[in-house]
């Protein structure tokens, strides 16, 4: 069988007229940290900021990801059955994290060319995955790549104390597979652009320090 052939379509409106528009550049904020650590959090808190002062933002969490583009078996089964969900949906096994992140950076991607700061907050555990992502976002900020890794450094215990979720308390019970930190790994980062220290210091302030980077970076102004 011969592959299919698809060739890219260079659109009127380029991704320098859109960022003239939008008075900044685009680029992707990369949260990357335990569940519970506080990604989505600062995350939203950093949203909140930038739109005030005017920056075009969107948060893509990983709760919200799973409920639509990296839908689970079961959901993707209920909606089109169950061939369905099997081949497309995604739990959290070490391949259908890859594939999760996969299909993240291609929409920040999107998001990115449509001139757009997108703030993504996956656990994303694997330093493999979070490079892929990196290469497809065309390297990091100091490279004048769209990528910018902010590592949520938050213990494991605060983050197992915290349990907004309840789900540490199910994975060392057993209830969850695969889950990170407890059955599953976590690979810090070996050089993110930025670490927040989660945990000991207020939402408002690691927020700050996010922006105050971004700034540095000549991401935003
Ligand atoms: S990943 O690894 O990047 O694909 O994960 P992500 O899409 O960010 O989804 C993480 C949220 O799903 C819940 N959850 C789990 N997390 C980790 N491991 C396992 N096995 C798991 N099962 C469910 C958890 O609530 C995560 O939410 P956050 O906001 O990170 O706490």
């Amino acid at each position: 069988m011969s592959e299919p052939i698809v060739v890219w379509h260079e659109q009127a409106v380029t991704r320098a007229d859109r960022e003239k528009l939008s008075g900044h550049r685009g680029a992707v904020v990369w949260f990357t940290g335990l569940s519970g650590s506080g990604k989505s959090t600062i995350a939203n808190a950093v949203d909140a900021k930038l739109h005030a002062a005017g920056v075009r933002t969107y948060v893509l969490d990983g709760d919200n990801f799973r409920h639509g583009i990296a839908a689970t078996p079961q959901a993707l089964a209920d909606q089109y059955g169950e061939e369905f969900g099997k081949r497309f949906g995604l739990g959290f096994a070490p391949e259908d994290r890859v594939e999760n992140m996969r299909r993240v950076s291609e929409v920040a991607k999107l998001m990115v060319d449509a001139g757009v700061v997108v703030l993504t907050a996956f656990v994303s555990p694997y330093r493999s995955e979070r490079d892929m992502a990196r290469r497809t976002l065309g390297g990091g900020a100091a490279d004048k790549g769209d990528f910018f890794e902010v590592f949520v450094d938050t213990p494991l215990e605060v983050c197992e104390q915290r349990d907004p979720k309840g789900l540490y308390k199910k994975a060392r019970a057993g209830e969850i597979k695969h889950f990170t930190g407890i059955s599953d790994p976590y690979e810090p980062p070996l050089a993110p652009e930025l670490t927040l220290a989660g945990g000991q210091t207020s939402v408002d302030e690691l927020s700050r320090e996010v922006i105050d980077a971004l700034r540095r970076h000549g991401v935003v102004s």
